[in-house]
């Protein structure tokens, strides 16, 4: 599999990427999991992103493709991999086009989530997340456990600070100016296959693992 998951904030790209990723024995790379995990460490990338992840704005295309180029060499992303999260804007597809011709290994499909806005709305207003392993929650579709603390890894359960309503309302702007545009680029090279991300993850899932098959 070498492949990109893409869709709106919320559509469910991490909870899907995960089980995808998993079936196919291929690293999930998330560049926001990358991001957030610098932050919590403090590193010099984290420092950097922090103000622009806060305000929901992306972080600069120099920054995040350098990020991947350094992770897609890595030893266990020679035999695939499943991006989520990255390219999100032209410059990054290109780069990436790029990079993949440069290891003989072009990209296979693009898998786009379509969920309506209402519905990315109420995922993310109740979403909660895993700070160290970055697994998510929803308090209704999928409630963390009682005791609070992460049901993978046992870490505390926090709510992202990007998740606050009118960050969400910014992040859902800035798909729709830098991101959507993708759906041409990737639909010109015939690899993107538009998949509805409404109803449980187990059916949403299902629907991507035919697409893959096709
Ligand atoms: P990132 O972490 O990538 O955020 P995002 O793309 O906005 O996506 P989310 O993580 O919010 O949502 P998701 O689609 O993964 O949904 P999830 O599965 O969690 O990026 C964060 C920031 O980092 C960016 O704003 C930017 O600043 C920076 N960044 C990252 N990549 C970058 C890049 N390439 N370039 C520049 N900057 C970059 O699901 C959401 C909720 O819904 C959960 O609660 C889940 O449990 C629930 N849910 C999922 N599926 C279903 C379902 N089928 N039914 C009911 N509930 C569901």
């Amino acid at each position: 599999m070498r492949a990109v998951l893409m869709g709106p904030p919320g559509a469910g790209k991490g909870t899907q990427a995960k089980v995808l990723s998993h079936d196919a024995g291929v690293p999930q790379v998330a560049t926001g999991d990358i991001l957030r995990l610098a932050r919590e460490q403090g590193t010099p990338l984290g420092r950097q992103a922090q103000s622009y992840m806060d305000s929901g704005a992306l972080v600069p295309d120099s920054v995040v493709i350098g990020l991947i180029e350094q992770r897609l060499r890595e030893p266990d992303a020679a035999a695939g991999f499943l991006l989520d999260g990255f390219p999100r804007t032209v410059p990054q597809a290109e780069a990436l086009d790029a990079l993949l011709g440069t290891l003989s290994r072009p990209l296979q499909d693009v898998l786009l989530l379509q969920v309506a806005e209402d519905v990315i709305v109420g995922r993310l207003s109740g979403r909660r997340t895993c700070p160290s392993c970055g697994r998510a929650y929803h308090v209704e579709s999928d409630p963390p456990p009682a005791n609070g603390r992460c049901g993978t890894c046992g870490t505390e359960i926090v709510t992202r600070p990007d998740d606050r309503p009118e960050t969400v309302q910014a992040r859902l702007r800035v798909y729709a100016e830098s991101t959507a545009p993708l759906r041409e680029y990737y639909g010109a090279q015939g690899i993107l296959r538009q998949i509805d991300g409404l109803g449980t993850v187990e059916e949403v899932t299902a629907r991507m693992q035919a697409a893959l098959r096709r």
